[in-house]
């Protein structure tokens, strides 16, 4: 089974003080293909995994000078990735600390192995341990493709909305960078924000459903209109149907109308029934379109605004939001929002 797997030379470095040992795990190595380094302390070894990036490190428990356990830990510690990717397997003897080792497993060490070992025992534990590690790393390959081609959805459809509708495309920019804000002040999790971000974003994209003539109207809708744009909220749940995890997100798509008092739509959710998420992307939402220029009126002032959400608060949105927003406007600034949201998507993009 090895072969199929490792089928490329693997160099594995060796570090023990015993002379005899490293030169039977030598002979151990070669004949069955592995590339050999050995190193006769723990200084020695921490310097040739950082010339040599080993694919596998054999580790001795106990060596006078710096001990295997302060290598590995420098080693997990280390900031290059590589390093602290690099699997590490401890030789170690039966009167050696076992809680020590599970400890040492538990910062992430690959395996240990209990001197006197033979050589079938050696060779069985570098093959598992380096199957392993090519799983481990062929997993996340596959998580940074599928986040790259999520954000890439994202783009996609955003510049969509855009296209159609340039005043959509900068307000979902612009609701999207408030409403993390509000998520941050909230002390919400990291992946809460996230979602809270993506469902700002993303929380009108159902507009590319509506015809341009309603959309783009320089005046006020009529109620059979107001009954059309209302779909956008349909449409946009129906878009992200079938993106897994993105429970949150769609619900913010979907509810992001709805009122505190159940006075809005499509499902007349209210309080706490609207999740806090959703209800978050509302206010910022109804924030930057009452400070916006639209087609039929002229945006309003900073003060103005916070009068309106004031007075609306307990009616249309969550009390505490609102008052969490007039906060927050203290210290945020607009002008930076469009450059924080583009550097938002590559963050996404390289945090894989
Ligand atoms: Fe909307």
């Amino acid at each position: 089974m090895s072969e199929q797997y490792l089928n490329k030379r693997r160099l594995v470095l060796f570090v023990d003080d015993d002379p005899e040992l490293r030169k039977l795990g030598r002979v151990s190595l070669e004949r069955a293909g592995y590339g050999y380094i050995g190193a006769s302390n723990g200084s020695e070894g921490l310097r040739l995994a950082r010339e040599l990036y080993p694919n596998l490190i054999l580790l001795d428990y106990m060596m006078p000078g710096i001990s295997g356990k302060e290598v590995f830990v420098t080693l997990a510690t280390s900031d290059d990735e590589r390093l602290r990717q690099t699997p590490v397997v401890m030789l170690t003897a039966k009167h050696d600390n076992h809680d020590e080792q599970r400890e040492l497993l538990g910062l992430g060490m690959a395996a240990y192995l209990c001197k006197p070992f033979g050589h079938h025992e050696l060779l069985n534990v570098i093959d598992n341990v380096l199957i392993t590690a090519q799983i481990k790393e062929r997993n996340r390959t596959l998580e940074v493709e599928a986040r790259q081609s999520f954000v890439g959805t994202v783009r996609a459809m955003i510049t969509l909305l855009a296209v159609k509708d340039g005043y959509t495309g900068e307000h979902s920019n612009m609701t999207a960078d408030l409403a993390e804000t509000l998520a941050r002040r909230l002390n919400l999790s990291e992946e809460e924000i996230m979602h809270v971000k993506l469902g700002g974003l993303l929380h009108d994209i159902g507009k590319i459903g509506i015809p341009e003539c309603i959309l783009c109207k320089p005046a006020c809708l009529t109620p059979e209109e107001m009954a059309i744009m209302r779909q956008h909220v349909h449409y946009g749940e129906q878009a992200l149907a079938g993106v897994p995890h993105m429970e949150t997100v769609r619900a913010i798509v979907k509810h992001h109308h709805e009122w505190w008092n159940g006075g809005g739509y499509p499902d007349g959710l209210k309080e706490t029934e609207i999740p806090l998420a959703t209800r978050i992307v509302t206010v910022a939402d109804a924030y930057d379109s009452m400070t916006s220029d639209r087609p039929y009126r002229r945006r309003l002032s900073q003060a103005t605004t916070i009068e309106r959400l004031r007075a609306a608060a307990g009616i249309q949105f969550d009390p505490v939001v609102v008052e969490i927003l007039v906060e927050c406007l203290e210290d945020y600034d607009t002008e930076q929002t469009r450059s924080l949201n583009l550097k938002f998507l590559d963050h996404l993009h390289h945090a894989a």
